[in-house]
């Protein structure tokens, strides 16, 4: 049997890849990682189980072979230029991430991207339909794929399909606006099981399915009459998480820890390093962030060379008008912020355009005194409960905004509103000058948080909960 016939007991589906293509200096094609944090999440749930992945490669063309990277069989679904501008940036990206991240930048309509997007998403299907064995758990993610549920029942009812949303699901009035709204919700409701970041955004889906399909509920099910019967279809709030474990021993690691320190030497050890670290994406929160920091330099509570930023911003969604102005905005504010206040070997903000691999991200983490996570909205921000892990000497501060589904289970950092930019320079100056022993007191309680909710008992729950799948209706239905 060759490899592209092989079948698996367990498939993932996502949107991309765990790598992404790219050409090396002479041409030669090289497997990088997908930046994100679905990717970063489920590759250590992956890793140990004999399944496949199904994804884009993240480059326009065919689909290629199927591949083993990682440990893991890796098979491509091929996008055209076409399809990535209409599927991938356009409704993907232009049309639900703006729906599903409170309207932060206005979300445009195009007929053509939802033709696009329906079309890769019978794409996907197909795939997984040829990949998963008989009986197969198929465990599709995220906002890119929500017709693949039903589409991927209607080739192999056999198959178990569970859908997990890394971001956030909208409110009905939000949710309301998109006009393929109906085809959306059936779509999803082709799965065994729907599982959320946090409760609220599975009651949002619920709620969208009761009114605007018509479709009846009953506590945390959908009740879908089909033409194979009766199913019910269970929606609840997971909240992902991160691989403590591994995470934690990487950032004991001597070479580790040596980095850090040569960190901060390199900024002329200064007395509080504040850090960011995001996807120059414009729900992050990144100017708000910029503009509190600003404020405090210029009312000279803070200053070069005693205090420090760094600014990480990986690379994302160039093509994508909103992030295109988005980039020109933030480094306009980095090149003011540095310009006023940076010293002669001492920049105020170090801004980073670049992605890094693990190591260097615990480096900075255990070199940071102060963690700036300030979201508009996120569905979960895994960076929060990676620093919170990265910090086995249990001090840092981390603040972090109440819009992010971490602010529910981290509720001991130092939360704030960041549209309220008093409030946020309020929250940075409480995050610098509390106690030793308070800000331990609070890492303490955030590292137990996340060591008891590791991303592994995330996956073992979510897959518990799609095994009890389907539920039996009860009989007064
Ligand atoms: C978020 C989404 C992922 C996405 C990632 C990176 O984490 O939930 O689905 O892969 O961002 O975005 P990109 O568009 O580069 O895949």
């Amino acid at each position: 049997m060759s490899e592209a016939d092989e079948t698996f007991d367990f498939v993932i589906a996502a949107n991309r890849l765990p790598v992404d293509r790219t050409e090396g200096p002479d041409g030669q094609i090289e497997w990088k990682r997908s930046p994100g944090g679905l990717v970063t999440a489920m590759d250590s749930v992956m890793r140990g189980r004999d399944g496949a992945w199904v994804g884009w490669t993240g480059e326009a063309g065919e689909a290629g072979e199927p591949f083993d990277d990682s440990g893991m069989h890796l098979h491509p679904v091929g996008l055209s230029a076409e399809e990535i501008r209409d599927y991938y940036e356009g409704f993907s990206n232009d049309t639900l991430w703006p729906i599903y991240h409170d309207v932060i930048v206005p979300a445009t309509f195009h007929r053509r991207w939802w033709v696009a997007y329906e079309r890769v998403n019978q794409r996907f299907a197909e795939e997984l339909a040829k990949v998963a064995a008989q009986g197969a758990i198929v465990w599709v993610h995220d906002y890119q794929l929500q017709l693949v549920p039903a589409l991927l029942r209607e080739l192999r009812p056999d198959v178990r399909i569970g859908w997990f949303n890394h971001i956030p699901f909208p409110p009905v009035e939000l949710f309301a606006q998109l006009p393929w709204r109906d085809r959306i919700i059936e779509g999803l409701t082709g799965a065994d099981y729907l599982g959320f970041q946090r409760e609220d955004d599975a009651w949002n889906f619920l709620r969208a399915a009761r009114q605007l399909t018509g479709l009846k509920t009953k506590n945390d099910t959908v009740i879908v009459d089909g033409p194979s019967g009766r199913r019910v279809v269970r929606a609840s709030g997971l909240p992902i998480s991160v691989d403590f474990e591994n995470l934690d021993a990487l950032a004991r690691s001597p070479q580790v820890q040596e980095r850090a320190r040569e960190i901060r030497e390199s900024l002329g050890d200064p007395r509080v390093l504040m850090l960011g670290v995001d996807r120059l994406d414009y729900t992050k929160g990144i100017r708000h962030r910029l503009k509190a920091y600003g404020e405090l330099l210029a009312q000279g509570d803070i200053a070069p060379p005693d205090v420090a930023l760094i600014q990480v911003a990986v690379p994302s969604r160039e093509r994508v008008e909103a992030y295109k102005h988005l980039k020109e905005e933030i480094e306009g504010t980095v090149g003011q912020i540095n310009g006023d206040y940076s010293t002669v070997g001492a920049s105020a903000v170090q801004y980073l355009h670049q992605s890094f691999d693990r190591a260097e991200m615990a480096a900075m983490y255990q070199a940071a005194d102060v963690m700036l996570v300030t979201p508009l909205r996120d569905g979960m921000n895994l960076v929060a409960k990676e620093y919170v892990t990265c910090r086995h000497d249990e001090r840092g501060a981390l603040v972090l905004s109440e819009f992010t589904g971490a602010a529910q289970e981290l509720s001991e950092s130092y939360l704030h509103n960041p549209h309220d930019i008093q409030g946020l320079k309020r929250t940075i100056i409480r995050a610098i000058q509390d106690s030793e022993e308070e800000k331990g007191r609070r890492m303490t309680a955030l590292r137990k948080v996340v060591r008891e909710h590791d991303v592994q008992s995330w996956a073992a729950r979510f897959l518990a909960s799609l095994e009890a799948a389907p539920a039996r209706p009860d009989d007064d239905d």
